[in-house]
């Protein structure tokens, strides 16, 4: 008696584990290291005056020290950044849902950040720069969304601020055009990753 009730019961389980099939939330990813030491590209003598020199060379300073070119720099995200295309913008995306999800995720595409007047920051005023460095506001005054991680800039000093201004505005422009941000639900059709602090619910 006692070896029949076992019997069942390890029929059930075993149904059980054929039926259930388990999620893989991996599924599809794979694990990358993105580059975490990028040198800024230098800035173009001319294009400052030399008043300015030290100012542009504390930008270069900064942002190289804030990781800007990191999502910046097509490739830096998956290890292997493009070094002539220096803060021209990522074709690597961000997501900005949650990961493991059912639908897919929305995912934005680092902007090109060199001077280039059609696909850069050529025509943004100094205000605009700095208001998307220290507040995260868009260009028409939108408020931007997490990937960009201004929060940790938002108490960079008046003088900081100027300085990277000047520095962006003294290298190489580069005419490079980024993907569009993708809607949640949507596939992306350029590749994206993932960043994020997860904790388990209780
Ligand atoms: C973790 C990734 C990440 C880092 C690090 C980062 N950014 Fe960004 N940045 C973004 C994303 C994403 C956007 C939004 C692009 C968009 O809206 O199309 C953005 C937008 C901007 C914009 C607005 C340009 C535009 O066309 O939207 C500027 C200017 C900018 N970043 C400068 C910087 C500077 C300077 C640093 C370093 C101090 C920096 N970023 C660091 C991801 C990043």
């Amino acid at each position: 008696m006692k070896g029949a009730r076992f019997l069942m019961f390890t029929v059930v389980l075993l149904t059980g584990c054929a039926t259930e099939t388990p999620m893989d939330p991996l599924k599809g990813y794979e694990e990358v290291d993105a580059t975490t030491i990028l040198d800024a590209p230098g800035a173009i003598p001319g294009t400052y005056s030399p008043q300015n020199r030290d100012l542009v060379a504390r930008g270069e300073y900064m942002v190289e020290l804030l990781g800007c070119g990191v999502c910046h720099t097509d490739g830096a995200l998956v290890g292997d950044p493009d070094f002539d295309r220096s803060l021209a913008g990522s074709a690597t995306g961000i997501a900005f849902t949650a990961p493991m999800g059912k639908t897919h995720p929305g995912v934005i595409y680092p902007a090109n950040i060199t001077p280039d007047d059609k696909t850069g920051i050529g025509t943004w005023t100094d205000q605009q720069i700095s208001n998307a460095v220290r507040a995260g506001i868009g260009r028409h005054g939108n408020r931007r969304i997490a990937s960009m991680p201004w929060l940790g800039y938002a108490k960079m000093s008046d003088d900081d601020a100027a300085a990277i201004v000047s520095y962006l505005r003294s290298i190489k422009p580069v005419s490079h055009e980024v993907p569009d941000e993708v809607a949640p639900g949507r596939r992306a059709t350029h590749p994206f990753v993932y960043f994020g602090v997860y904790r388990s619910k209780p």
